[in-house]
């Protein structure tokens, strides 16, 4: 997908990957952290699709953060670095999806406590092993691409 030719987010559905849909059942609220990447093929294009109109964005990369606002109209785009713009937050979300990129995955699960005190019902991590989540209390892990995973942590009422 050449991001600069995207115009519709047609285009971006069209080249989604594997994702959990049924964990967005209920959510009235979406924080996406680490969300431009690929404009949102991971995980916003079902946020989107879901019909959920109170979404954070979060991303440090200017130049797609730009070619992805046009596609989420209503959504509040910050554009930073996600653990700064996670520590300033004073609200919580119903569902906190954070999708870093490889490097970053360890410490998205060494950061589950401060992550999951942001989600009022669940927390989707990504993630580049599917046994540590489950041993750290997660309910269900789902393999997306070769090495990385989503794992969902539900949050206890
Ligand atoms: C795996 S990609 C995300 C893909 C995205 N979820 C999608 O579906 O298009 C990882 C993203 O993390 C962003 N990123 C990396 N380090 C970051 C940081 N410290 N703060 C904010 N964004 C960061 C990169 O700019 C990149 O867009």
């Amino acid at each position: 997908m050449d991001l600069s030719q995207v115009k519709d987010i047609s285009q971006v559905r069209a080249e989604r990957r594997p994702f959990p849909v049924h964990v967005l059942d209920g959510m009235e609220s979406a924080a996406c952290f680490f969300c431009a990447g690929f404009l949102g093929r991971n995980d916003a294009i079902y946020v989107h699709d879901a019909g959920i109109r109170d979404v954070l964005a979060v991303d440090h990369n200017p130049e797609k953060m730009a070619l992805m606002e046009p596609l989420y109209p209503g959504w509040t785009f910050v554009r930073g670095d996600a653990y700064g713009v996670r520590a300033s937050l004073d609200r919580k979300f119903d569902i906190v999806i954070a999708d870093p990129q490889q490097d970053q995955m360890d410490r998205a699960l060494v950061d589950l406590p401060i992550w999951q005190n942001l989600a009022n019902k669940v927390l989707l991590l990504g993630v580049n092993n599917g046994e540590e989540p489950m041993a750290l209390g997660a309910a269900e892990v789902m393999e997306r691409t070769t090495g990385s995973w989503w794992a969902v942590f539900p949050q206890s009422t």
